[in-house]
């Protein structure tokens, strides 16, 4: 038995291509472009970016996102190839399997859980904050109680804890369930919320430009101090680490294009719709982004997102700046938001699902996560469980926190990606690869190095946080995956 064990590309491909007993193949590179919007623009924009401001880097959070867009780039070159010549569920997981070995493809799928099914989790919570903006704002009534909306390590101004984010269960529920019952209806729906989505967006820079105070953008990049924030959390804030903390922070808005990736097995033709799907989401989102946080920081000062424009900011910003003739704007915002997080939440669970999928076919999770349902061909026990773990997230963790988790997780995958496309051309030379990265190794090394560049800004805390996660998952393996693998153990099959 072996850790290094590797799955062979041609065992991949023939399992690829059983598709009759597999998953439905529905999807064509505009469905993918949209699956890739509806997963990109979510809470990263609409909450994370005030998150920044107020934490790291105040306006120079637009810089913030450029880094986060070249680190996005450079690793999503390095998505593409091996999505377009590995075009299998399972995303960088899958991946990692052919090029590393099962450990590390195991470390990458137990990393991944943070990227999707954590994600998923702050998507939810966000999706609370702007539902009882809805109700106080749009509806004109009482917010749901401060208790049932937050966790329990949240505390209002008024000294009031929180117990369970329950809007933020209730979302995530509802979602998994949508997914049991196929793809094909999802991605429809996602693709009416993705037009609402970006005009959104458009509209709020368009509207909001007229209305940046010039003196909220000074200084752009404030001077450097600490940030202590209600956890008693330290952050650095201003300068070049306060830009570092704050791509680290925002890196969650482009999270996503990734998730495009794990859809491989259900696309007409993954070799070339994968790298339309992936690098043209990425490019229309990061030109919105820095477009978008310009306006945003512009509208009102840090202070303001420190305090009463915390949460909800984006609408809480308009209102405040814009005034009564924006209220509609602002009324839109939040109801378009709330669709929108719908479908962000909805890709964070199916690219969970297929990677729980594919560990479970391979042995490293029990083989009840690879079942499909006989009429719906959806893995829907994988989705249960998920909707238990993103459930306990969503319902007790604050936003702030599995926010950041997301983040460095995500990170750390998408350096594994990268080091895998080098690995890669070593060993299989001859494989055919519809889509090159270019300039190997330059752009995964580049990579690697701005990727590296966010986890290190984002703080002790959350590297700290990231190895305990890696070290519950090692435990798992050693307790669980590596006797169980299918590769290791063929009598078992
Ligand atoms: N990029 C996604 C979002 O911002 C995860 O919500």
């Amino acid at each position: 038995m072996s850790i290094w064990k590797k799955k062979s590309l041609t065992l991949l491909l023939a399992e690829a291509s059983e598709s009759e007993k597999g998953l439905k193949r529905t999807l064509t590179a505009w469905s993918l472009v949209a699956l890739g919007i509806g997963a990109i623009i979510g809470a990263g924009l609409f909450v994370r970016t005030a998150t920044a401001a107020a934490q790291n880097a105040g306006p120079s959070v637009t810089i913030g996102f450029i880094v986060a867009a070249i680190g996005c780039a450079l690793a999503g070159l390095c998505y593409a190839e091996l999505s377009s010549s590995i075009p299998i569920s399972g995303s960088a997981y899958t991946y990692t399997y052919a090029t590393m070995g099962e450990l590390l493809a195991w470390i990458i799928g137990w990393d991944l859980i943070l990227e999707y099914a954590v994600g998923a989790a702050t998507v939810g919570i966000a999706w609370s904050e702007y539902l009882n903006n809805l109700l106080v704002n749009v509806f004109h009534t009482s917010p749901i109680p401060f208790e049932w909306s937050h966790s329990p390590f949240q505390t209002s101004a008024d000294g009031v804890s929180g117990i369970i984010n329950l809007p933020a269960l209730f979302i995530v529920a509802a979602i998994s369930l949508l997914l049991i019952k196929g793809t094909q209806e999802s991605a429809f729906v996602n693709g009416i919320i993705v037009v609402v989505k970006v005009a959104i967006v458009v509209m709020i820079i368009a509207f909001g430009w007229n209305f940046i105070n010039p003196a909220n953008h000074t200084p752009y990049i404030p001077e450097t101090s600490v940030f202590v924030d209600e956890h008693g959390v330290g952050h650095k804030f201003g300068g070049i680490m306060g830009i570092l903390g704050a791509a680290g922070t925002v890196f969650f808005a482009f999270i996503g294009f990734d998730a495009v990736s794990t859809a491989a097995q259900e696309t007409k033709n993954p070799k070339r719709d994968m790298p339309i799907g992936i690098l043209g989401s990425l490019a229309v989102c990061t030109v919105l982004y820095i477009l978008f946080a310009h306006v945003l920081t512009g509208l009102e000062n840090v202070e303001f997102f420190r305090t009463g424009g915390k949460e909800a900011s984006v609408a809480n910003a308009i209102t405040s700046a814009m005034g009564t003739d924006y209220a509609w704007l602002a009324q839109f915002v939040t109801v378009a938001i709330l669709a929108g997080f719908s479908s962000v939440i909805l890709v964070m669970l199916l690219g969970q699902s297929r990677v729980f999928y594919s560990m479970g076919k391979d042995g490293l999770l029990p083989k009840a996560f690879g079942d499909l349902h006989s009429k719906y061909k959806t893995p829907y026990k994988a989705n249960l469980v998920i909707l238990v773990i993103v459930g306990l997230f969503a319902a007790f963790v604050p936003g702030d926190i599995v926010g950041d988790m997301t983040s460095i997780g995500t990170l750390f995958a998408f350096i594994l990606v990268c080091i895998s496309v080098i690995v890669l051309r070593k060993t299989n030379p001859e494989m055919k690869r519809e889509f090159k990265t270019p300039f190997v190794p330059l752009v995964p090394i580049l990579g690697v190095g701005v990727c590296l560049a966010m986890i290190y800004g984002l703080g002790w805390t959350n590297w700290l946080r990231l190895i305990g996660w890696l070290v519950i998952g090692l435990a798992i393996y050693f307790l669980y995956g590596k006797k169980n693998s299918v590769l290791n153990n063929p009598d078992k099959e």
